[in-house]
């Protein structure tokens, strides 16, 4: 076989995935992976893929078999696996060669990475890469971060094995270094507020409307046909609807409300605070999970002041679909401006309408709404999604849905707080005179810190006198 075109390291579920979709799409692949055997049934089950693949034994074969100046993909864990594979390879390669990590690395570390290849190590691309095991194997949505000129060496590669939206390739280059994980860091951030504010809407459905849960997996269904057309709806009608195969009934009611998580929520809220960008809802996202895992303190918490007194929510699943569009919109809005905070702070490029665009298809917070943001952020360039006039009409329109469905939760013990955080953000995005003049009255009594004026005069303390 003549060399391959590129090659990967690490057969796990979505590098094996990868490497199909790369040499069903005909670009000859090496592969190699830690463990031999795993090679070897990689390549044995790659059915008709298989003759596009060199399954190799060792990390010198692998570099062998793919032709300079060679791309090698490496899809292991994040962290310091991905130090020690660079480590390994480095000595290797030839001047030229290239490294494309697409795991979900922390940003931090693919910007040093990417810092240290600048210095004259193999070139060096991070990309996030989104859709899980389905979407590696037919079409992922991919983030690039990197050198462009490298990004462009392999675009060709990386395009055709995307998602496509209306034939448009869901793979773009978002900057730099780390830019493209830090957009795939946003992304599952995203992704968590998105997964946050369907379960708290189911949670109003199970709890305050008394709906089981085929009822309520045909509630997501009718969504999923309408203005929240999305992955993450069409998958909680799925989820809804599917039997336990041990006791028969839904599987949902057997399923322990302690949620798991990998990490790149709680770096997004993290890098929200460094960067002053508020994402309040994504915040209130990774802090549901977090409670969501002290379960002992939660029993202990119901056994002290009871379960919450659900009286039943006066609500129509009407009301639910619009606050839920709501919330998203609010959340998005923030996502997106957070965005745009790190392309002023890291000089990025970050383009906003292109990675709109980019998750349309293929990533796990894929929705029809997304195409219209990607007009919006077009049309409106700087501003934020929520005062865009499209956006902006869907806000005046569902708004008060919001309001009624995190009004009555809260009336009936019910959690909502991505809801409620989209809320208070709304409610203080469209209040000009807020309260933040007490604030700056409490550390100018206490500190002297000073303030501005409404009137523009020039005296920036107060009277405190003696009491100063
Ligand atoms: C994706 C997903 C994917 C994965 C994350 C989320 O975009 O394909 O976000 O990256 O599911 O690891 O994991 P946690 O929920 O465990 O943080």
């Amino acid at each position: 076989m003549s060399q391959a075109e590129i090659g990967l390291i690490g057969l796990g579920t979505m590098g094996a995935m990868l490497a199909l979709n790369i040499a069903e799409k005909g670009f000859p692949i090496a592969v190699w992976n830690r463990t031999t055997a795993t090679t070897r049934a990689f390549h044995a089950g790659a059915g008709d893929q298989a003759p596009r693949i060199t399954p190799t034994e060792t990390l010198e074969a692998l570099v062998a078999a793919i032709r300079p100046p060679r791309a090698i993909i490496l899809m292991v864990p994040a962290g310091p696996v991905v130090d020690e594979e660079i480590a390994r390879l480095t000595p290797l390669l030839a001047p030229g060669d290239m490294i494309i990590d697409a795991g979900n690395a922390n940003f931090h570390d693919t910007d040093r990475r990417a810092a240290e290849a600048a210095k004259g190590g193999p070139r060096f691309l991070g990309i996030g890469v989104s859709g899980g095991e389905e979407g590696a194997r037919h079409g992922p949505s991919i983030m690039g971060g990197g050198e462009r000129a490298d990004w462009d060496r392999v675009a060709h590669i990386l395009e055709a094995i995307s998602a496509k939206h209306e034939g448009t390739p869901c793979a773009t280059w978002m900057g730099p270094g780390g830019a493209g994980h830090f957009v795939k860091a946003v992304h599952n951030g995203i992704e968590y507020a998105d997964m946050q504010m369907i379960a708290e809407v189911y949670g109003v459905m199970r709890d305050g409307l008394g709906m089981d849960a085929a009822a309520i997996s045909a509630v997501f269904e009718r969504w999923n046909t309408g203005a929240l057309q999305s992955y993450l709806i069409e998958i909680s009608a799925a989820v809804t609807a599917a039997r336990d195969p041990i006791g028969g009934g839904p599987i949902i009611d057997m399923i322990l409300d302690k949620a798991g998580q990998k990490g790149t929520g709680r770096w997004t809220a993290i890098e929200a605070q460094h960067l002053a960008a508020p994402i309040t809802v994504i915040e209130a996202a990774v802090a549901a999970r977090n409670v969501s895992a002290r379960l002992d303190e939660r029993r202990a918490g119901q056994a002290l002041f009871g379960a919450a007194p659900v009286a039943g929510a006066a609500l129509g699943v009407e009301v639910l679909e619009q606050a839920l569009i709501a919330g998203k919109i609010l959340c998005y809005a923030q996502g997106f401006a957070m965005i745009g905070a790190a392309a002023g702070a890291f000089g990025w490029p970050l383009p906003l309408p292109d990675i709109a665009r980019v998750w349309r298809e293929g990533c796990i917070i894929r929705s029809a709404m997304l195409n219209d943001m990607a007009t919006a952020l077009t049309d409106s360039p700087g501003r934020n999604l929520m005062l865009a006039p499209a956006f902006a009409d869907k806000l005046k329109a569902t708004h008060g849905a919001l309001r009624q469905v995190v009004a009555a939760a809260a009336l009936n013990g019910l959690a909502t707080p991505a809801l409620s955080a989209g809320l208070a953000y709304f409610d203080m995005m469209r209040t000009a005179r807020g309260t933040a003049n007490m604030i700056q009255g409490q550390r100018d009594f206490f500190g002297a810190h000073g303030f501005d004026r409404l009137d523009g005069a020039d005296s920036h303390h107060g009277p405190w006198g003696s009491h100063a």
